[in-house]
C-alpha cells in the first residue's frame, strides 16, 4: 500500500502566516502537523509517500527531505494549481500505479493513528474507506448521507443545505479504481476536482464504499481558532520534559517541556505547555495550551492559550491569549509618544485589542 500526502493549497484561510509559510508546516505543539501524519502512515506500515507540493514546495522538501528520518521514502509530485483533491489524485496517477493508497490531508490530523483504517481496508477489500465525524458546521466539508442500515447512500461537498452532520475527514483508503473515477467528474462550482464527487462516482457504479466513525478526536487545522484548537488537544498528550535550563526562582507546574537550549528564568509556566530551542522565558508567566517556538523571547509578560512561531519577542505585555503569532513576530508597549497603537501588519492580519464603549 502506498501514501499520497496532500501538501499543496493555498492555505487562504490562515493567511497571514500562509504567505510566508505552508498550512501543513504551521506547528502544533512545535511541530508542524504534517509530521504527525506522515508519523502516523509509518506507524501503520506505509512507507512509500507521494507528497502534492504546490506553490510551497522549497519549503516542504526542504522540510521532510526524502523522508529517511521518518522513516519514509518520499517522492514529490507537483500540482502547479490547487484543482483539488481528486486532481491531486490524477497527477499521482503514475506514481500510483494500481496500488491501493491512503491519502492524507496534510493539514488534518486525527487521533490514535489509522492502523485500525488500514487494517480493516485490507480485511474488508472496499473500493473506498473513508472516515466520518460529526460536526457542529457540516456545510463547510464533503458530507455523508447514510442509510438505515449506516450505508453510504450519497456523498456531497459543502452543501448549503447538508444532508447530515457527518463530515468526511481527510484520511481516505482507495483502490486504484478512484484514478478512473477521478478522470470522469467535471470541476465543482469552486473549479476544483472534488473527491468527494470522485467518490460518488464509485457509489453510483456500485463500488463497495465503506465508511467508520472517528472515536476520537479530529483536527482540521485550516483557521487560527482551529489551530489554537489542535494546539490545545495535543499539548493534553505531551509528558514533562525539562532538557534547558529553569533557575531556582521559577516554578513550573503540571506538564511542561522545555527543550534543550531553552532557558526560563524567575517565570512560572502552568503546563500543558512547550518552550521550544534556545527559546528565553524571563520574569513571565506563560499558561496552559501554550506553545513557544524556537528562538522566541519571552520577557515580563503573560501569556496563556496561545501559539507563537520560531522568533518572536514579547515584551512587557500583561496579558496576550488567544493568539497566533507568526516568525519573528514583535510585540511591546511603545516607550515613545504619542501613547498609541503603532501596527506593522501583513495583509489578512487580526488585531483584538481590549476596549470597547
Ligand atoms: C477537503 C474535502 C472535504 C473534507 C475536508 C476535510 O475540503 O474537500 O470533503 O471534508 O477536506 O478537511 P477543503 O479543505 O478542500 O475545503
Amino acid at each position: 500500500m502506498k501514501g499520497l500526502v496532500l501538501a499543496g493549497g493555498a492555505g487562504t484561510r490562515l493567511r497571514p502566516i500562509t504567505y510566508t509559510s505552508a498550512k501543513q508546516l504551521v506547528p502544533v505543539a512545535n511541530k508542524p502537523i504534517l509530521f504527525y501524519g506522515l508519523e502516523q502512515l509509518r506507524e501503520a506500515g506505509v512507507t512509500d509517500i507521494g507528497i502534492i507540493v504546490g506553490d510551497t514546495h522549497a519549503e516542504i522538501e526542504q522540510a521532510v527531505g526524502d523522508g529517511a528520518e521518518f522513516g519514509l521514502q518520499v517522492t514529490y509530485l507537483r500540482q502547479d494549481q490547487p484543482l483539488g483533491l481528486a486532481h491531486a489524485v490524477l497527477i499521482a496517477a503514475d506514481f500510483l500505479g494500481d496500488s491501493d493508497f491512503v491519502m492524507f490531508l496534510g493539514d488534518n490530523l486525527i487521533e490514535g493513528g489509522i492502523g485500525h483504517m488500514v487494517e480493516a481496508f485490507r480485511t474488508d477489500a472496499p473500493a473506498a474507506q473513508l472516515l466520518l465525524k460529526q460536526v457542529t458546521d457540516p456545510e463547510r466539508f464533503g458530507v455523508a448521507e447514510l442509510g438505515p442500515d449506516g450505508r453510504i447512500l450519497r456523498l456531497v461537498e459543502k452543501p448549503k443545505d447538508p444532508p447530515s452532520d457527518l463530515a468526511l475527514v481527510g484520511v481516505y483508503l482507495f483502490t486504484s479504481a478512484i484514478i478512473d473515477a477521478a478522470r470522469r467528474i467535471e470541476p465543482s462550482w469552486r473549479g476544483e476536482l472534488e473527491i468527494t464527487d470522485a467518490i460518488q462516482r464509485l457509489i453510483e457504479d456500485g463500488a463497495p464504499v465503506r465508511a467508520s466513525h472517528v472515536e476520537g478526536w479530529w483536527l482540521d487545522t485550516g483557521k487560527k481558532d482551529e489551530l489554537l484548537e489542535a494546539n490545545r488537544i495535543v499539548l493534553g498528550t505531551v509528558e514533562r520534559r525539562i532538557d534547558g535550563k529553569v533557575d531556582a526562582r521559577s516554578e513550573l507546574v503540571g506538564n511542561v517541556v522545555i527543550e534543550a537550549g531553552a532557558e526560563v528564568r524567575g517565570s512560572t509556566l502552568r503546563g500543558p505547555c512547550v518552550i521550544g530551542e534556545d527559546a528565553r522565558i524571563v520574569d513571565s508567566f506563560v499558561g496552559p495550551f501554550t506553545s513557544i517556538g524556537p528562538d522566541c523571547l519571552v520577557e515580563r509578560s503573560e501569556l496563556e492559550f496561545s501559539v507563537l512561531l520560531r522568533g518572536c519577542h514579547v515584551r512587557d505585555i500583561s496579558r496576550l491569549e488567544g493568539s497566533l503569532l507568526g516568525r519573528e513576530v514583535s510585540v511591546s508597549p511603545t516607550d515613545r509618544r504619542p501613547y498609541a497603537y503603532r501596527l506593522m501588519l501583513g495583509d489578512h492580519s487580526q488585531v483584538e485589542i481590549p476596549g470597547g464603549p
